[in-house]
Parts: structure tokens; C-alpha cells; sequence
């Protein structure tokens, strides 16, 4: 998002774009309990930004569990996402299912990583926690996609976060943002799931930054009690 409404980004008025996705679920059959999502909310380091999307968003009147990404500016992305019903790098327990969102930014820098503070949160919360499923979110794809370019502002150190998950035992579920396409692949015995953003689209095995005409997206994810899940990703086109 923009402060100002009719703000664009590659071309496309990003708040025209977000209520086209949301405009799409409403019309669907298919119906959400939770919103994740995955970080890079404004584009313009403005708090009015960061206004319209929660403005845009309170019609679902559903928990959103949000994490900041490389464009946001968390000191003024957290008073306005830890004001309910959004959340700013929670957890929260649904049933047989523990949802944790991870902060992955390093300011100044578009890659990032788990910090040791943040390592020392996830343990906390999960050795609190009986829940026999994780689904953890994060920024950051913690594995190379493939994209010459991309690839150098991943999250630097996805291998020991997929090690740490890995050896947990019960994490079923990883979730990014980032990368702004589809993603499906397990690694390390975790679903590790990436999906294109409600905005413009970044092309797939490019070499260079180069910007995909796929329309805007989201994922309906469907966690299930014995630790499996569904997913369907959703291309909203005109
Ligand atoms: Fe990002």
C-alpha cells in the first residue's frame, strides 16, 4: 500500500488490486477462519499506509496474523497490526494446530534471517506449547527458488532454521512471502510454501529482476487434525 489510495506500483494501483483479491473471496463459497499474511504491506514508509491496508482488510472481520517484510518499517507497522483483529509476529493455538509468525527482517538489507533473540522466541513458544502441528510463517524463502537474483536476498540462514524446525518434530507447515510467485516443495519433512502476492508478480527462473504478467493471488490453505493439510491457489484474474 500507499498513504494515497490510487498509489501504483509496476503500473498496478496496489489498493485496487488487494480489494480484487478480497472482493474475490467474498464472492466465493469457500470460507476462511484466519488471513496470514506474509510481510512487504507498504511500499512509501508511511503510517497512513499502513491505515488503508487495515481499512481495506477489517471487512474479512477475521483474525490476520501479520509479519513484517523487507519494506516495512516495523515501528510503524507494529501499532497498527498488534491492534485486534491483527496481530504483528504472533502465536496462537487453534485446536491441534500452533500458528507462529516469525520476524525475518534485517533492517537496511532485502535478504534476511532468523536472529538468535528471534530463535530463542520460537523455542519459548513451542516448549510452551502441546499442540501437535506447527505452521510457522515467515518473510523470507528459506530455500533457493531458483532466480539468479532472488535467490541472493533469501533468507540467509534457511537451512539451520529447516534443521531447527526439522528436528522439533512437529512442524508440518512453512509459509513465505517475498518471492511473489507459487512455491510447493518439502524439505526437511515440511511443506514449504510460497505464494504470489495480491499485487504484481515476479517472473519465475529469471536470471535479473524481470516482473511476470500472472494476475494478483492468494492460497487457501486447510489444516486438517491428523497434521496434513490442503492447499489451492487462487489466481484472481478479471
Ligand atoms: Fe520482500
Amino acid at each position: 500500500m500507499f498513504a494515497d489510495p490510487s498509489g501504483e506500483l509496476r503500473g498496478t494501483v496496489t489498493a485496487d488490486s488487494l480489494q480484487q483479491v478480497i472482493d474475490h473471496y467474498d464472492a466465493g463459497d469457500w470460507r476462511a477462519d484466519r488471513v496470514l499474511i506474509t510481510g512487504d504491506l507498504i511500499q512509501d514508509d508511511s503510517a497512513e499506509a499502513y491505515d488503508l491496508f487495515r481499512e481495506l482488510l477489517l471487512p474479512l472481520n477475521m483474525r490476520m496474523h501479520c509479519i513484517p517484510g523487507n519494506h516495512d518499517v516495523r515501528d510503524l507497522m507494529k501499532p497498527i497490526c498488534r491492534r485486534p483483529p491483527f496481530s504483528y509476529c504472533a502465536k496462537e493455538e487453534v485446536r491441534d494446530w500452533l500458528l507462529v509468525g516469525l520476524d525475518s527482517c534485517i533492517s537496511g538489507d532485502a535478504g534476511g534471517e532468523i536472529s538468535a533473540d528471534e530463535f530463542d522466541r520460537l523455542d519459548a513458544i513451542i516448549s510452551a506449547s502441546t499442540a501437535k502441528h506447527i505452521l510457522i510463517s515467515l518473510h523470507h524463502p528459506p530455500v533457493a527458488l531458483g532466480s539468479t537474483w532472488l535467490d541472493t536476498v533469501i533468507l540467509y540462514n534457511g537451512e539451520e532454521l529447516l534443521q531447527k524446525l526439522q528436528a522439533i518434530g512437529r512442524v508440518r507447515l512453512l509459509i513465505f512471502g517475498h518471492a511473489h510467485q507459487a512455491y510447493e516443495e518439502e524439505h526437511h519433512g515440511i511443506q514449504v510454501i510460497g505464494t504470489p502476492s495480491t499485487c504484481r508478480q515476479f517472473k519465475p527462473g529469471s536470471k535479473d529482476f524481470d516482473v511476470d504478467d500472472r494476475p494478483p493471488a492468494y492460497r487457501r490453505i486447510t489444516l486438517h487434525a491428523d497434521g496434513s493439510s490442503e492447499n489451492e491457489l487462487v489466481w484472481v484474474d478479471n
